[in-house]
């Protein structure tokens, strides 16, 4: 069925449909376990961090999902396709729940796989997902930041997009200290609540020189427009083609808008925050969260004697 179509501006303009997911760094945060193994497939409780992206974009309406991987990356394509053999053992059994969870990444959405080949950068990575996408909007969803499913941040960026055309980018207030760690963005209000203007952006600024507190988060809804401006973008920070090097001229002709986020966001691509990320997870799930919340406030009072008796903490749990 055809939608019914009104020729006001924003309803005209095309719906985002389509999400690149980069998935090619080589993870060397979490060697040794990234040896083998890619850095997104690593469990947050018991799925793939790439799992819980590819959710968020299913939610969010995006029903076809480019996931630009590189070399080392077959689990990823095997994750999201069907598991025969191992449907069938299920199925003989008649363990329908575990089946349900074998084959649910298959269903998320239409899922498709090109490969970065030489690991030139962010940039050049949503590059790579030219072809694919065409000439539509699309979202970009990065693999180390994971949004709680609770919240609606990629909905709104949508909105945002169909409301002011262009592209928008997700920021988040980061702590001064730890802004070189983000693309950083310029900014000035708008008449609506958590939308600004982005007026300049830049990779990594060197501490003292960033333009705000306000961090780009790992999600875009990007215009098309972004293509040609990366073909022309030379290498910078790290010597790596930088998305937000890109943005900076998009932001430049004032087509670039930013969503200010202050919900729950997870940063998996640090090992302590990796950490935390699991037990905030393990706790909000109501077939885990009851009985491990439970050992968890047994294990910190635990480390409080030991911290209380002047010992290090090492027991036996
Ligand atoms: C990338 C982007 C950066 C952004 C960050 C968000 O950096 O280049 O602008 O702030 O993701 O997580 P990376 O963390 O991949 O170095």
């Amino acid at each position: 069925m055809i939608a019914p179509h009104s020729s006001a501006t924003p309803a005209a303009r095309p719906a985002v449909r389509k999400a690149v997911v980069p998935a090619a760094g080589l993870g060397t945060r979490f060697l040794p376990a990234t040896k083998a193994t890619p850095k997104e497939m690593l469990p947050v409780v018991d799925k793939p961090a790439i799992q819980y992206v590819v959710e968020e974009a299913a939610a969010a309406g995006l029903e076809d999902i480019l996931m630009v991987t590189g070399r080392h990356k077959r689990a990823i394509e095997d994750h999201f396709d069907n598991a025969f053999e191992l449907e069938q053992a299920l199925a003989a059994k008649g363990d329908t729940v575990r089946l349900d969870a074998v084959r649910d990444p298959a269903r998320l959405a239409d899922i498709h796989h090109i490969r970065q080949g030489d690991p030139l950068g962010l940039g050049h990575a949503v590059l790579c997902a030219r072809h694919h996408v065409g000439n539509q909007p699309f979202a970009v969803l990065l693999g180390d930041d994971l949004i709680d499913a609770r919240e609606t941040l990629l909905s709104r960026m949508l909105e945002v997009r169909e409301a002011h055309a262009g592209s928008v980018v997700a920021l988040m207030e980061a702590d001064p200290e730890q802004i070189h760690l983000y693309g950083c963005a310029a900014v000035e209000p708008t008449d609506e609540e958590g939308v600004v203007r982005v007026t300049g952006l830049v990779e990594k600024p060197a501490p003292g020189t960033a333009p705000s507190r306000y961090a780009v988060i790992g999600r875009y809804v990007l215009d098309p427009a972004v293509f040609d401006v990366l073909e022309r973008t030379p290498p910078g920070r790290g010597g790596e083609i930088q998305l937000t090097d890109a943005l900076q001229d998009l932001a430049a002709g004032g087509t670039v808008h930013g969503v200010v986020f202050d919900g729950l966001r997870y940063d998996t691509g640090d090992k302590a925050d990796y950490l935390r990320t699991v037990v905030r997870l393990a706790c909000a799930r109501p077939d885990l969260g009851p009985e491990f919340t439970a050992w968890l406030k047994e294990f910190v009072a635990d480390l409080e004697d030991d911290e209380a008796d002047g010992r290090d903490g090492h027991r036996a749990a």
